[in-house]
C-alpha cells in the first residue's frame, strides 16, 4: 500500500519516495560525466580489491551464459511469477521511450541490465511494455524531469536491454529503502505487474554495506535479486528475468 502526494511528482519534495532526507536534493546535478571509477564505488568497494576480491566474478552474465557456465543467483524461468511490490509515489507516466539512461550529465556506477520476460508456461512474451525508474547516486529521484525513467517494449524475443545507473539506498517513509530499481511489466492486454528488483549483499557502489542495508529494508526480497557481474571496468552486468501472468490461453 502507498499514499501518493502529488506535489512530490512536481518536485516540491526533495526527499525520495516521500520523505525529505538531509542533504538530499530536488533533482540530479547534471553536470560532469559518467563516473564509473573506483572512486564511485567507494572507498570500501576500492579497498575490497584485494586478491581475494579478484577472486570474484569478472565476467559478465552474458558470457557466462554463453559458455555454459552457470550464474549464481539468476532467477530462472520456473513458471513462477515475479512478486509484486509497492510501487511507491515518484512513478510518472509517459516516460521517454529508450533503452540508455545514461546522459553525458549521469554520475555513478554504470549497470547494464538485460533479461526476458516470460508467462508462467515461460513463453517469451514479445512487445510486453517495461517502464523502469529509480533514484540516482544520491538517493535522489528526478521529480521534475524524467532523469533516470524509461519505457521500452520487450524485443520479438521477449527480451529487453537497459543500460544505467545503480541506485543508492535512501531514508523513506518507509525508512531505509536499500538501493533497487522500480519496474512496471505490462503484458499486452495483460495485467500489470509492479515489482522492485535489487542487488546481492556483495555489489559494491558509493562505498556502501550492501548487505546491511538489504537486511535493514522491509521491502527486501531475495527472490527479486539482480543476477550480477563484476564490476568490470567500473561498470556491472546484470539480468534479472520476469515471469508475469496473461490474459492469453
Ligand atoms: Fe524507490
Amino acid at each position: 500500500m502507498h499514499d501518493d502526494h502529488p506535489g512530490r511528482q512536481t518536485g516540491q519534495d526533495p526527499g525520495a519516495d516521500g520523505t525529505t532526507r538531509p542533504g538530499s536534493r530536488r533533482s540530479f546535478i547534471r553536470t560532469g560525466s559518467l563516473t564509473v571509477t573506483a572512486a564511485a564505488i567507494g572507498a570500501a568497494g576500492a579497498s575490497a580489491l584485494t586478491p581475494s576480491a579478484a577472486a570474484a566474478p569478472t565476467t559478465s552474465v552474458e558470457e557466462a551464459r554463453r559458455a555454459g557456465r552457470p550464474v549464481p543467483l539468476t532467477p530462472a524461468c520456473g513458471g513462477h511469477e515475479t512478486p509484486s511490490a509497492v510501487e511507491g509515489p515518484l512513478f510518472k507516466p509517459e516516460s521517454p521511450a529508450r533503452t540508455d539512461v545514461v546522459t553525458p550529465g549521469t554520475r555513478g556506477v554504470e549497470l547494464v541490465l538485460t533479461g526476458t520476460v516470460y508467462d508462467t508456461a515461460c513463453r517469451p512474451l514479445p512487445g510486453t511494455l517495461i517502464e523502469f525508474w529509480q533514484c540516482d547516486q544520491n538517493g535522489d529521484y528526478d521529480t521534475s524531469g524524467f532523469s533516470l525513467r524509461s519505457h521500452q517494449y520487450a524485443t520479438g524475443r521477449g527480451t529487453y536491454r537497459l543500460r544505467t545507473i545503480v541506485p543508492r539506498d535512501y531514508t523513506g517513509r518507509w525508512g531505509t529503502r536499500t538501493p533497487h530499481i522500480h519496474v512496471r511489466v505490462q503484458t499486452p492486454g495483460g495485467p500489470l505487474l509492479i515489482t522492485q528488483i535489487y542487488f546481492p549483499d556483495t555489489t559494491r557502489a558509493y562505498g556502501r554495506d550492501f548487505a546491511a542495508l538489504n537486511a535493514a529494508d522491509q521491502f527486501f526480497n531475495r527472490s527479486c535479486l539482480i543476477a550480477l557481474a563484476g564490476p568490470t571496468g567500473g561498470a556491472y552486468t546484470g539480468a534479472f528475468d520476469f515471469v508475469v501472468k496473461t490474459t492469453a490461453p
